[in-house]
Order: C-alpha cells, then sequence, then structure tokens
C-alpha cells in the first residue's frame, strides 16, 4: 500500500469538506457525520453560520454535536426527524459505484441513519480512500453486546473474520453502549449481497457497507475536486 503523506491528506481532507459546505443553503436541515474530514466541514458550517447562515443540524455521535453545538450550530433530535436536507460525512473507503465502508470512528449507526434520511447525501474524502474494490479496510459492524457471540459466528458462516475493536485496552463501547465488530471479508466482489447477508443477522444494528446511500463523494486530490455522482 503506498504510504500517505498526512500533510497532503488533511489539506485533501480539509478542501472536499470546504468543496461540500458550499451546497448547503439558508433552512436546511443538515446531517453532521464524524470523524477527522467531517470535523473541517463542521468547522465551517461554524464559521458559516456566524456569517448569518440560519440551519439546523442533526449529529451522528456525541463528539459532533458537542463540536457543532460549541459553535452555535443549533442540534436536533435525530430520532424526530423524517428527513434530511442535506448530510455531510467521511469514509473510510468508497468506488466509483458510490458504495461505501463507514465506521472506523465507531459512528456506523447513526450515520447510517443520517445518510437514510437524507435527501443529498454528500461523502467528503482525501484521493487515498478511493479503491476499485471495497474491502482492504475491515468492515465495522455494532453489534448488541448480548448478541456478541452469535453475531461472531454468524460472520464467520459468510466467510468473514471477526475482532472485538478495543480502544486504550478496554472494549469500545459506541455512542448507543455497543459493542464493535471489525469484520474481515477481503475484497469484496459483491458488495451489495454481502450487505443484504448481514443484514439478515440478528442482534446486528448496522454494519459500515453503505449501498445506494450517497448522492455524491467530493474528493479532493491534490489541487483538484473530483465529484463522483
Ligand atoms: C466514522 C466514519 C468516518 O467518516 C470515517 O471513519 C472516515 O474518517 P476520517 O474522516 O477521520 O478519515 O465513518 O464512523
Amino acid at each position: 500500500m503506498a504510504t500517505i503523506d498526512k500533510t497532503q491528506q488533511d489539506a485533501e481532507k480539509q478542501a472536499a469538506a470546504m468543496a461540500a459546505v458550499k451546497f448547503v443553503k439558508n433552512g436546511d436541515v443538515v446531517g453532521l457525520g464524524t470523524g477527522s474530514t467531517t470535523t473541517f466541514a463542521i468547522k465551517e458550517l461554524g464559521k458559516r453560520v456566524s456569517d448569518g447562515l440560519k440551519i439546523t443540524a442533526a449529529a451522528s455521535s456525541i463528539r459532533t454535536e458537542e463540536l457543532a453545538r460549541s459553535l452555535g450550530i443549533e442540534i436536533l433530535d435525530l430520532g424526530s426527524l423524517s428527513e434530511i436536507d442535506i448530510s455531510i460525512d467521511g469514509a473510510d473507503e468508497f468506488t466509483e459505484s458510490l458504495d461505501l465502508i463507514k465506521g472506523g470512528g465507531g459512528a456506523l449507526f447513526r450515520e447510517k441513519i443520517i445518510a437514510s434520511l437524507s435527501k443529498n447525501a454528500i461523502i467528503i474524502t482525501d484521493a487515498s480512500k478511493k479503491v476499485k474494490k471495497l474491502g482492504a479496510f475491515t468492515i465495522p459492524i455494532e453489534v448488541l453486546p448480548l448478541a456478541y457471540q452469535y453475531v461472531s459466528d454468524q460472520i464467520d458462516k459468510l466467510g468473514g473474520k471477526g475482532v472485538l475493536r478495543i480502544a486504550a485496552g478496554e472494549k469500545f463501547i459506541t455512542d448507543n453502549q455497543n459493542l464493535i465488530i471489525d469484520a474481515d471479508f477481503g475484497l469484496i466482489d459483491d458488495p451489495a449481497k454481502l450487505s443484504s447477508d448481514l443484514n439478515q443477522i440478528n442482534g446486528l444494528l448496522a454494519h459500515g457497507l453503505f449501498i445506494n446511500l450517497t448522492s455524491k463523494v467530493v474528493m479532493s486530490e491534490g489541487t483538484d475536486i473530483i465529484i463522483f455522482e
């Protein structure tokens, strides 16, 4: 795998974020993702709000909510929304057909709800996230703690290899008080089929394959902005 220059990658993340925030209009309900790329977008939205942009937002994680509120962005209760005008979120991998792997930051469950509610779901990335086939990045899977072993066994039966996510020496606990299994299925030939198979597993709350949930990917590469839609 090619080494990635972190400074260049951060510059690309920021450029993609700035380009995507231009799509947000007065009066929009905005879905806010989670992660380092989305953080650039939230900060830029905060600037536009202090310059007079009127928006409300729904957050995909506690840390996103805290950041947005600190910048003066009004946060709505995600559970009360039937529709979101536009959402901005990052990804761990994407293909030109707009299939994604998400959830590296562990916020996939709420991110998937936001993407499902969004009329215009925009993904922002640096160039390192574009792949021909998904699967070099393991698929994050949010699971009820009491279903952990059952779900792990079902992942095995589907040909995957799941590992419980650990952070700072402890089980990683999501904002929804659940566990994450990071599942390796190798490079995935048919992401839609795998997504559908995973959706059949009881106790599996959400997985990081996002299929047909993206309107466009705004990718920054060097000094270029490339839009896939
Ligand atoms: C969090 C996510 C993030 O969007 C994804 O992990 C990309 O993160 P970053 O922008 O920090 O590279 O899905 O659950």
